[in-house]
């Protein structure tokens, strides 16, 4: 089997197993896509790639090279992404609940767009930024109280959320005590409704309310917002469907509302911003294991036992996701045999998928996971005292070391 024109047998054998392999060609005909079909056809536009997906040293470079904004979560993201070479000026910090420190660390790192969640926040953050003599630009992240049924847990629009401000909130109260900061500059709003929306009804209903909040604030404050932050959630398909979801499927509808919504008015209309994680991300990684051990229970079904799990894909237990799996060495052979395909922790839910065709299997053989790459290595843990596995890139058929694996004395490194 062969992966972006590198064989998988080969580099199982070179770099051992589990190991996440992700291609850096599919990365950038994603962003080549977001450019063509996104910032390059609407003017105004830009893309931050929300890094939580897949945050490593090698992927910001090639984030940075292809001109996206980044989108960071934590005091963690922002330093990686400058350790990185990343201008601080084009990061986009989130956060339902930084830290002090935190707030103070995007300050002083010049974050150029913080997005505020609550008024704690907003107060704590003019204070620090009065301290410093700054007006800190940023936009409220507000949950517009939409379902996006997906799953629950990473569902974010509905009012029921640990996210943002309501509608009614950030109109009555979170607004004007904005504009009344010396060390704020408000520049707009955010919203994100949930991840994994394979259609764009829940980001359309967002926006409804997005955009007659912006001409109640107008017609209450004289405010006009200068950006629009429409968050991520662009789905990917990770088994069965194998056809991609083009970005402009998801893009095309939203800018057509924005610009109807501003096509008679004296405003220009606000920077959009995106921020998609999974869909530049998730398709061009996979995930390599070992098979060790083989076996039919006694209710009949057949588990094939792999030397990774949930420590390097949580997302099977957590969000029954699923993944279509094939055999490396026998991908030609019939897959007549239904199999469970078991991770190797101590824990009945440590499963990477059920119930998948594959040929009879044995110890030794190989099985590649397929569109592994989002929120998996972001996601690992050392559960059960087991390692990370390395990040290995793929470009134009070349292969390199990008993260290396995690081995035992690494895993204790902090220990005393
Ligand atoms: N912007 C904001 C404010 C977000 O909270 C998120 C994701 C994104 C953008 C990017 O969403 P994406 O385009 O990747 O769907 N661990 C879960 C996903 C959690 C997503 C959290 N927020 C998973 O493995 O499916």
């Amino acid at each position: 089997m062969m992966f972006h024109g590198c064989d998988l047998a080969a580099l199982a054998e070179k770099y051992g197993t589990p190991l996440y392999l992700v291609s850096e060609d599919e990365i950038r005909e994603r962003c080549g896509e977001i450019k063509r079909d996104f910032t390059e056809k609407y003017e105004n536009t830009r893309a931050a790639y929300a890094s939580k997906a897949f945050q490593t040293l090698e992927m910001i470079r090639i984030i940075d090279s292809e001109g996206l904004s980044l989108d960071v979560v934590s005091g963690g993201e922002i330093y990686a992404g400058i350790k990185a070479g990343f201008d601080p000026g084009k990061m986009v910090f989130h956060g339902n609940s930084k830290t002090k420190s935190e707030i103070a660390e995007a300050l002083d790192a010049g974050v150029g767009t913080i997005v505020v969640d609550n008024l704690t926040e907003l107060e704590i953050m003019n204070r620090m930024a009065c301290d410093r003599g700054m007006k800190q630009e940023i936009l409220f992240r507000v949950t517009p109280g939409v379902d996006s049924h997906t799953h629950k847990f990473i569902s974010t629009g509905q009012l029921d959320s640990k996210f943002g401000f309501s509608i009614q909130e950030t109109a009555d109260t979170a607004v004007p005590a904005a504009l009344a900061m010396d060390g704020i500059d408000l520049k707009g709003m955010h919203y994100h409704v949930g991840s994994q929306l394979l259609e764009n009804t829940s980001h359309l209903m967002a926006l409804d309310k997005i955009l007659s909040l912006l001409s109640d604030l107008k017609a209450r404050y004289g405010w006009t917002a200068r950006e629009i932050n429409c968050g991520g959630g662009f789905g990917v398909h990770y088994a069965g469907d194998p056809e991609r979801i083009r970005i402009s499927d998801f893009v095309d509808p939203i800018m057509r509302k924005i610009d109807d919504a501003y096509k008679d008015c004296v405003d220009t209309r606000p920077l959009v911003t995106i921020e998609p994680g999974r869909w530049i991300i998730a398709e061009a990684g996979i995930t390599v294991y070992e098979v060790c051990s083989v076996k039919t229970n006694s209710a009949g079904k057949v588990y094939v036992g792999v030397d990774g799990g949930f420590p390097d894909n949580p997302r099977t237990e957590l969000y029954n996701a699923e993944y279509e799996v094939e055999a490396v060495e026998k991908y030609y052979a019939p897959h007549d045999v239904k199999t469970t395909v078991a991770g190797k922790c101590c824990e009945s839910g440590d499963i990477v998928a059920y119930d998948v065709m594959l040929p009879t299997l044995e110890p030794g053989d190989h099985l590649a996971v397929l569109a592994t790459g989002a929120y998996n290595y972001s996601m690992s843990s050392n559960y059960n005292r087991i390692g990370r596995p390395p990040v290995v890139m793929i470009k134009c058929g070349k292969d390199r070391l990008t993260v290396k694996r995690e081995n035992y004395s690494d895993m204790l490194r902090n220990e005393i």
